[in-house]
């Protein structure tokens, strides 16, 4: 005799299936871009600048927001770069990385698109800048590693806001208004985007430090190992959370680094907290928007 399914059993199939699919989802993402990874060697080798000038007019997206860097506000337009030969010299070999990690990670989300994803692009440039001031501040020295785990902390987010608006019949305002935002996405969902985003890193290759970093960036003292890469792309990405809250004026939240025995573990005051915050918005500002609308 055929045992008929009870409710919570079906429930806890199309739970299991829906998590299936969005992780097909996630695996289907096409690969990040080679080219990438070969500027970064030519870069880090430091090969004569024809070369990488070369790789990179291979690319004509590529080729285009370096020339747009080149010519934005903070690297002084009065240069008037009109080659990519120029720009490379004029952004210098940090800049440069970053343009070209920018521009490869706007193949899956930009500020072009909707509102949603366009809020999501410029978070994720305000962690990625934040990364490197913090960076500097304590003197960690792998800043294209926290710059690339930190534009790309929330691309889970990429699919899994497709899902929630399927599934959930609303743009993400249901999840967003919980506090623990990873908690409500697996309630919901079944999988949360940090996990998410370790599965899609791990496909593109990414050395283990990105994807841990990645993985983990709402939960850093899980990571087994690179436990202090995830730990200040979750300081960045907090901060970058906050000071946005704090440019809405409806919003009173405050911070408390003495709390948060994340930022304690790094020495991080309420001070470097509000210089983190100038350093952004003055020193960065152009920066911030030349690479958010790269
Ligand atoms: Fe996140
Ligand atoms: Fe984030």
């Amino acid at each position: 005799m055929v045992r008929e399914l009870s409710g919570h059993e079906i429930d806890a199939l199309h739970y299991e299936l829906l998590v299936k699919d969005i992780i097909a989802a996630a695996e289907r993402l096409p690969p990040f871009p080679d080219i990438a990874w070969k500027i970064v060697s030519l870069v880090k080798s430091m090969a004569p600048v024809r070369q990488i000038e070369e790789l990179i007019a291979l690319d004509p997206t590529i080729a285009a927001k370096v020339l747009r860097m080149g010519n934005s506000a903070y690297y002084g337009r009065q240069y008037g770069v009109r080659t990519v030969r120029e720009a490379i010299l004029l952004l210098g070999d940090k800049r440069l990385l970053q343009v070209v990690v920018a521009a490869c990670a706007t193949l899956y989300y930009g500020p072009g698109n909707s509102a949603d994803e366009r809020e999501l692009w410029e978070h994720s440039v305000n962690t990625a800048l934040l990364s490197e001031i913090i960076a500097r501040r304590i003197q960690h020295g792998a800043i294209l590693s926290l710059y690339t785990a930190s534009l790309l902390h929330d691309i889970g987010k990429t699919v899994l806001n497709l899902y929630a608006r399927i599934y959930l019949h609303s743009s993400l305002h249901e999840i967003r208004g919980e506090s623990d935002r990873v908690q409500a996405e697996r309630r919901t969902l079944g999988i949360d985007h940090q996990e998410l985003g370790g599965i899609i890193s791990r496909n593109w290759k990414f050395p283990p430090d990105i994807v841990s970093a990645i993985e983990h960036h709402h939960k850093p003292e899980k990571a087994t190992k690179y436990e202090e890469i995830s730990s200040i792309v979750y300081i960045a990405d907090t901060l970058a959370l906050y000071f946005c809250k704090q440019n809405d004026r409806a919003h009173d939240k405050t911070i408390d680094p003495e709390s948060d025995p994340v930022f304690k573990q790094f020495g991080i005051t309420l001070k470097m907290v509000e210089d983190f915050r100038n350093e952004l918005k003055v020193g960065m500002a152009d920066v911030a928007k030349a690479l958010g609308s790269v």
